[in-house]
């Protein structure tokens, strides 16, 4: 991981914005970044047609990722993006297996894996997202699915990489599970998943509940998504870190 350390503050811009309006969201979050005191790993992931854009606007403190890449280095895929392409473009980190990717565009665990290797071989770190559904928790199977999905989803090599318990139902509706709950499935994840991991938590962090959020046992930084296209939350959330115990 050499570069980048917990707490990782990690920004889903998902499909939104224009380029001046990332340009400008990038910039708040660097002049942010400059006079902040604390020590986080800020990373923000905006659209494909943003990448570049976003990049200049940020200086060297925020570092770039990507929301997708494909698991093959190059071919014949039409409207794909490769890890090599992102990376030459400068982006450090990719998120993979995001809970909207498996749900509406059916990609499964395997994917995530072969997109996690070919990011791995580029030199990117990826971010690989877990997390149960509804259903599936009050089936009371929430640590099963999720525990099958690391199992599936992370590359055997012991490279550096970042995973990201984001339960479904968490996702953009303002829900978040009990503390205790998040503590117990990050352990159960850390059992599952290669030695010294860090797993973020995501689903409805803002800067009112991010403190808390980064307190919990076994939370190594947080993915989010709503609150990261304002700038007054993000920023909010990067500020909750230097509240953190030492991790
Ligand atoms: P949210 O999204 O913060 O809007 O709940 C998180 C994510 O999808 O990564």
């Amino acid at each position: 991981m050499q570069d980048f350390h917990p707490p990782f503050i990690v920004g889903n811009w998902k499909m939104h914005g224009s380029v001046s309006s990332a340009i400008a969201l990038a910039g708040a979050i660097r002049r942010y970044g400059e006079q902040a005191p604390g020590n986080a790993t800020v990373v923000v992931c905006p659209s494909f047609p943003h990448l570049v854009p976003v990049r200049d606007a940020l200086g060297g403190k925020v570092a770039l990722g990507a929301q997708d890449c494909h698991e093959k280095p190059e071919g014949a895929h039409t409207g794909d993006v490769s890890a090599q392409m992102l990376k030459d473009i400068g982006a450090r980190f990719v998120i993979l297996g995001h809970s909207e990717r498996r749900t509406h565009h059916g990609e499964t665990s395997g994917q995530a894996r072969a997109k996690a290797k070919a990011a791995l071989a580029a030199g990117l770190i990826p971010i690989i997202c877990v997390g149960e559904t509804l259903q599936e928790r009050e089936a009371g199977r929430a640590k099963e699915v999720v525990e099958h999905q690391v199992t599936a989803s992370v590359p055997e090599e012991e490279k550096p990489m970042i995973l990201a318990y984001e339960p479904v139902w968490a996702i953009g509706s303002g829900l978040t599970p009990s503390g205790s709950d998040i503590a117990a499935m990050h352990a159960c994840i850390q059992k599952t998943a290669p030695d010294g991991t860090p797993i973020l938590y995501g689903g409805s962090v803002k800067a009112a509940n991010a403190a808390e959020i980064l307190e919990i046992s076994g939370v190594a930084g947080v993915l989010v998504g709503g609150a990261s296209l304002k700038p007054e939350e993000f920023c909010g959330i990067i500020a909750a870190t230097t509240l953190m115990k030492a991790l």
